[in-house]
């Protein structure tokens, strides 16, 4: 198989898990025999430095001529004074809605292996087999306007959260769809004891429940999801619900697996191409000392040879030796037991590749 892919690393630990995903895919490549090519583009607060914007051209571009994208993160403290509109965040808000990315898929699982590595009980985390869809190109990400303003002489700010009926539908109606291939259940979670746009989203999860007899519907509080996703995360099967919601409910969701640089993602439209990028951000704390953990990002790679190149096979083949390296008890410090000894972000994507091609053994 031929397949063009576009990465974009981005910034901070961003580069340091897109080389180890590309890696991967290359080992693929070379085991199964297909043809991976791989063009960069820039983004985030490295494009800002060069071109002044955060999201140039060319880089969507690419992206529009590829099969899929890679992309690593974006942001960091050298940017976090640029005015708004420059901003590292703004270059992925705008890739996602130029690409008309308006599904992100977030799957949380539970790995035998990591159980130590959650602040949580084995007994609560045991099992959680949990898929997020959060809604990617609306909510307040997106709505107009957003601004500091002046009323009544006050200095005040204003945020707006706009949705449309379509929008919300198509997320929702994809998460059926999803639930339909697992355990048949979603719960969509929202704010509709306060949101307009909440009580707007209950309705229309209600109305595409009817497409599904075969899907049992549940409706969830955020501020009790939040909760119960930490005391009974195995009731969840799929999540589904809006962009900020589900941003915050993911990153909390990464503790039932043990670490956030664990958590992979795909971003899906109607036609492609997708992205798929890891649910962490650029970890400045860790940025450039070779200690993110890079699996996020590998696994995410894994996604992409499933959803978008069909390729089960090898999907599951990524998925195995990731396991297999957990198995043997190979860590970066953020899964890690306290003072346990850990590896680098290179040992372990080298360590993930030798388990693929099958010509080292692990140490
Ligand atoms: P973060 O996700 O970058 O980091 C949160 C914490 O998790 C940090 O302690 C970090 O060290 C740790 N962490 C994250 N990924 C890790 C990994 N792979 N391995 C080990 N530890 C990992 O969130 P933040 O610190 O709130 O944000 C930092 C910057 O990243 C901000 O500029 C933010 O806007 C940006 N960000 C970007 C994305 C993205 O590009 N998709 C996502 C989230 C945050
Ligand atoms: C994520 C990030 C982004 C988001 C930021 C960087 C815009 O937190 O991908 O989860 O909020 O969507
Ligand atoms: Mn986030």
């Amino acid at each position: 198989m031929n397949k063009r892919i576009a990465v974009l690393p981005g910034d901070g630990i961003g580069k340091e898990v897109a080389k180890g995903a590309v890696e991967i895919l290359q080992a693929v490549g070379e085991r199964f025999g297909h043809q991976f090519s791989f063009a960069y583009g820039k983004i985030g607060g490295e494009s800002i430095d060069e071109f002044g914007t955060p999201l140039p051209d060319e880089t969507i571009q690419l992206c529009k001529e590829s099969d899929a994208i890679l992309l690593g993160a974006v942001g960091g403290p050298k940017w976090d004074q640029t005015p708004a509109h420059i901003r590292p965040e703004k270059g992925l808000l705008k890739l996602r809605k130029d690409l008309n990315l308006y599904a992100n898929l977030r799957p949380t699982m539970y790995y035998e292996s990591l159980a130590d590595s959650s602040p949580l009980r084995k007994e609560v985390i045991q099992e959680v087999d949990m898929l997020i869809v959060r809604e990617l190109t609306g909510g307040l990400y997106f709505g107009k306007p957003s601004e500091r303003v002046q009323h009544n002489g006050e200095d005040a700010v204003v945020d707006t959260l706009y949705y449309e009926k379509a929008e919300m539908y198509r997320v929702i109606k994809l998460a059926f769809e999803l639930a339909r291939d697992r355990n048949k259940r979603v719960t969509s979670i929202d704010k509709a004891n306060v949101l307009e746009s909440s009580r707007m989203w209950r309705e229309i999860a209600e109305e595409v429940a009817k497409d599904f007899p075969d899907v049992k519907l549940d409706h969830m509080l955020v501020d009790n999801a939040a909760m119960q996703m930490v005391m009974n995360p195995k009731r969840f099967d799929v999540v589904v619900t809006e962009n900020m919601f589900g941003d915050i409910l993911s990153d909390e969701a990464s503790v039932l697996t043990g670490s956030l640089g664990m958590l992979p993602s795909a971003s899906l439209s109607e036609n492609g191409p997708f992205l798929y990028e890891p649910i962490h951000g650029s970890a400045p704390d860790i940025a450039g000392k070779n200690m993110a953990n890079p699996l996020a990002m590998i696994l995410s790679a894994a996604m992409m040879l499933r959803v978008s190149f069909g390729l089960e096979e090898e999907a599951n083949e990524v998925e195995r030796a990731v396991n297999q390296v957990l198995d043997a008890g190979i860590r970066t410090s953020d899964i890690a037991s306290f003072g346990s000894p850990h590896t680098s972000t290179s040992k372990m994507i080298d360590e993930v590749k030798a388990v693929l091609l099958d010509n080292e053994a692990i140490m």
